[in-house]
């Protein structure tokens, strides 16, 4: 007799990953398996890791200790684990000669091959180790399995040219390679059909799109192309590397009505100093152009950051010039982090490090004064209208419904079923500095 089959897929670090593992259950859904909630009635499960700072490492090594009495109970489990941390050496070994129970490590480049390690391991019952160093070029379209109805990610570049030298993303993410803009326009087209209104574009680094293909297309144009999409209601996308974030793209997020008023353009630091040693490609006197410019053309729009503090050589005057920058551009909402030296990356080697103490106390200055300022923004929208994408119920309050402002703010509204996946107005009545709440109209 057939018994059913399940999986689980645990997923750590940014959307690109989140996708990545979208993409992977709908490989094994094809395969015959289904999703399930409990580890312990699973039959393959799967971590797909990040590696961006330390403490997502730790989280990793963690599971796969806690993972192990599941191996225990059913020695038939299959366990896997793929992503960024799989690509670099060290975890690789790591997890091969001390996590025993561990049946198959796989890379980010060959996540397309998932059903055929299965098999292998289902035949063999051997461990397997496949990663690759990039050679193959595109992950090809992978049938994904959604969480959301309405909401879904499309990756349109993948890897990053940047080397920011205290990233790791280039060296386990590969070099920039864009996906043909027809195959993207025709899975923005096939998802409309299915009833997504919102599309989220992905790449580490969306203002590139293009660059490496031959035609004349660019992301202001692959822009126009997708707001013709018709049943698509919204389009966002991340991540805008400051120094590409052309004229072009700001004109074209102005007047195509599709596109969501919300520019995430990380900053990294104030400090002319920093941003040259990190190897950002643009002065502090840019951004704040950049962000200004974005400000007066698109009053509307929200404009958030990512914010790293204590890289190596980092004083006191270094920091000042992020708060004064953060004081000077008002941003809506800003991701902040303590500097990680992640191995193999140039700032890790560097001698003039940081203590922790003081990284932490610039983070806390940072992030009281940031959510100090995105209080008050938000505040000021109490009384407004806005159009919220209805998402269904919070993930901390089942009994109140969630959606997002184009501008990307998380919005509470009452219950009510039949507006999931509606985009629907509502007046603002609360504001906090990370949620608002409202009323529907
Ligand atoms: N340490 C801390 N933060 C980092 N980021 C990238 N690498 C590191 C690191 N080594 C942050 C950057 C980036 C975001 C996705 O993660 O701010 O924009
Ligand atoms: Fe990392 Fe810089 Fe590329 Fe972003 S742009 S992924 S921070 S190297």
């Amino acid at each position: 007799m057939n018994k059913n089959k399940y999986y689980n897929i645990i997923t750590y670090g940014c959307q690109m990953n989140e996708h990545d593992s979208e993409r992977l259950a709908g490989m094994l859904e094809e395969m015959g398996y289904q999703h399930t909630e409990e580890l312990a009635d699973a039959d393959i499960i799967l971590l797909n890791t990040c590696i961006i700072r330390e403490n997502a490492e730790l989280k990793v090594f963690g599971k796969l200790g806690e993972l192990k009495k599941y191996k225990r109970e059913n020695p038939d489990l299959i366990i896997g684990i793929g992503g960024c941390m799989m690509q670099q050496d060290e975890p690789v070994d790591e997890v091969y000669k001390k996590y025993r129970h561990v049946d198959l490590i796989f890379g980010t480049h060959n996540i397309h091959h998932l059903p055929n390690l299965i098999k292998k391991i289902e035949e063999t019952r051997e461990r397997v180790v496949e990663v690759w160093d990039e050679e193959e070029g595109l992950i090809p379209d992978l049938p994904s399995q959604r969480d959301s109805d309405h909401s879904a990610w499309i990756s349109i570049i993948q890897g990053c040219d940047n080397f920011c030298t205290y990233c790791i993303v280039p060296y386990v993410r590969g070099r920039e390679r864009s996906r043909p803009v027809n195959s993207i326009v025709q899975e923005a087209e096939r998802l409309a059909e299915e009833g997504v209104k919102e599309i989220t574009l992905l790449g580490q680094n969306v203002n590139s799109y293009g660059n490496d293909l031959d035609n004349e297309i660019n992301f202001p144009k692959l822009l126009e192309a997708l707001n013709k999409v018709e049943k698509l209601k919204r389009i966002r996308f991340m991540t805008s590397h400051p120094r590409d974030f052309s004229d072009e793209l700001l004109l074209q997020i102005k007047n195509l009505e599709k596109v969501a008023n919300h520019i995430h353009l990380p900053v990294q630091s104030g400090s002319n100093k920093v941003l040259k040693e990190m190897n950002r490609g643009y002065t502090r006197e840019y951004y704040i152009s950049r962000v200004k410019k974005i400000q007066a053309e698109i009053p509307e729009a929200a404009v958030s950051t990512d914010f790293i503090v204590g890289f190596p050589g980092e004083s006191e005057e270094d920091f000042e010039q992020t708060i004064e920058l953060v004081k000077e551009l008002n941003f809506d909402m800003a991701y902040t982090f303590i500097y990680s030296p992640r191995s193999g990356t140039p700032a890790a080697r560097r001698d003039d490090q940081i203590d922790e103490k003081t990284k932490k106390d610039r983070l806390k200055r940072l992030m009281d004064l940031q959510n100090k300022i995105s209080y008050d923004k938000n505040q000021k929208l109490i009384g407004s209208t806005q159009e919220i994408l209805v998402t269904g119920p919070s993930s901390n309050d089942p009994e109140v419904y969630e959606g997002r402002t184009s501008t990307n703010k998380i919005c509470f509204i009452e219950k009510n079923k039949d507006l999931i996946g509606e985009l629907v107005k509502v007046r603002i009545e609360d504001a906090k500095s990370w949620t608002l709440e409202g009323t529907v109209i």
